[in-house]
């Protein structure tokens, strides 16, 4: 799909003025040094190093050296005209154990980070939750033990009475859809567990979570912008067959409406998708009622669409996602289709739940082999990409539909969980030899796109 309108036509002033730019990372991805200054295991820690789970046999020990680095890079996102950063706090740097005796030097870290954002001119959006759960709690259960809404709650308060004279946006968690279903039903991120009856669990405990989170946050900061963010995708059913729109509509229901629908107080979405009845088991009296929070924004997560059709033999959901490598589209380094009308329909779905005060898109961007030639990185794929979901996201506010920021994913090349260093995301390139970074042409090009 080629850009019709030129460069010029399409510029930031179209977004309006409190339109909010940003970039974002994630502690685990970027930091490395990940047992320097008395920081905790998490469970990323422990499953990294176990053999065959992450490609390449990849480590995260370094990542891009962003603890000892954070400097350089923030000085990259100034250079890069970029006004909001977006980055999580690693809780096992706070709380080592997970609760209990915290740890000065990880609150030093980050307010040094938080500080110099600001002396920079730049505002620090935090995640509090972007998958790093103490090893501590795992081995007490993690996610599937009801504690951790006490846990969770005590990391909350301790961040947000060390940042929170300085942090105005928060987001309570990152993707609870990811963490559970990559983490505790197909065991392929951290901690590994498999299966419904960790999955369903841990879904359950997360939402409790994420509105336990937001009220210790208001509680605490009664005037901060609180968020929580969620990942979507378009999803459509391969034909117009009516098991294939049914199978369409429960993974829908599974990846777009499962988190936010308990936010919002609407309970779980049982109607979409049977199986969830099986959560009964796990819901106790008060529980659909404390899982509701009214948060000030919701960020949603979009890099794709899924194209779905029936399969018996899938359990629990009998659906089946026909993967973007068998549909002759374009796809990225990670196999995900780039298909920019993604993000439009689903600014369009969510701006359906009108409870919603503001919609944000907290995470885009696009995975593509780069080289380096001649110390520069031309990316025409990524900034093409970025151009063109951008103009859909314009599309939605054009339309009179609430969105009201963007943050691209991601600031440098990183640790992509699971698939190591391979994918690189990154407006700027890592060489994670040399940790020698070089911005790229799509780096460049939203720099110019966002400058005032
Ligand atoms: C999102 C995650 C983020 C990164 C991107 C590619 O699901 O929030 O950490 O891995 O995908």
């Amino acid at each position: 799909m080629e850009l019709k309108q030129q460069d010029g036509d399409f510029n930031k002033r179209l977004f309006g003025d409190d339109f909010k730019w940003g970039v974002a990372t994630a502690a685990f991805q970027v930091e490395g040094s990940c047992d320097c200054d008395g920081k905790g295991e998490s469970i990323w820690d422990v499953f990294s190093a176990k053999r065959g789970k992450i490609k390449n046999g990849d480590k995260p020990h370094m990542a891009c050296d962003f603890y000892k680095r954070y400097k350089e890079d923030i000085d990259l996102i100034k250079q890069l005209n970029i006004p909001n950063f977006r980055f999580s706090i690693s809780w096992t740097r706070i709380l080592p154990q997970g609760t209990g005796e915290i740890n000065q030097l990880g609150i030093d870290h980050y307010n040094q980070v938080i500080d110099y954002c600001i002396s920079q001119g730049i505002e620090p959006w935090i995640t509090l939750y972007h998958w790093d759960l103490p090893q501590a709690l795992e081995v007490k259960g993690g996610w599937t033990n009801r504690e951790v809404v006490n846990w969770f709650s005590e990391f909350v308060r301790v961040c947000a009475h060390s940042f929170g004279d300085r942090v105005k946006y928060w987001m309570v968690m990152n993707e609870p859809s990811v963490f559970t279903g990559a983490g505790y039903f197909f065991g392929i991120h951290a901690p590994g567990r498999a299966g419904l009856w960790n999955f369903l669990p841990a879904v359950h405990h997360a939402i409790m979570c994420m509105a336990a989170g937001g009220r210790e946050l208001r509680k605490i900061l009664p005037d901060v912008e609180i968020g929580t963010t969620f990942s979507c995708s378009y999803v459509e059913p391969k034909s117009d067959k009516p098991r294939d729109v049914a199978a369409a509509s429960r993974v829908d229901t599974l990846l777009n409406r499962l988190y936010i629908e308990p936010t919002l107080g609407m309970g779980y979405p049982v109607d979409g998708l049977p199986v969830l009845k099986k959560m009964d088991k796990y819901i106790q009296p008060g529980d659909i009622e404390s899982m509701e929070f009214d948060f000030d924004f919701i960020g949603v997560q979009l890099y794709t669409r899924e194209i779905v059709d029936h399969s018996f033999f899938t359990p629990y959901i009998h659906a089946n996602i026909v993967g973007a490598k068998h549909r002759n589209v374009q796809i990225t380094e990670m196999g995900w289709e780039v298909y920019p009308p993604a993000i439009y329909e689903i600014l369009k779905k969510f701006n359906q739940y009108k409870s919603i005060k503001k919609l944000l898109v907290t995470e885009n961007g696009a995975a593509f082999p780069d080289v380096v030639t001649d110390g520069k990185v031309d990316d025409p794929r990524r900034k093409a990409y970025l151009q063109q979901y951008l103009q859909q996201v314009l599309k939605a506010k054009q339309e009179g539909l609430k969105v009201d920021g963007y943050f691209v994913w991601t600031l440098t090349d990183n640790f992509e969980w699971a698939e190591g260093y391979n994918p690189r995301f990154g407006l700027i390139h890592v060489d994670f030899e040399t940790q020698k970074r070089i911005v790229k042409a799509s780096g460049q090009w939203y720099a110019n796109f966002i400058k005032d």
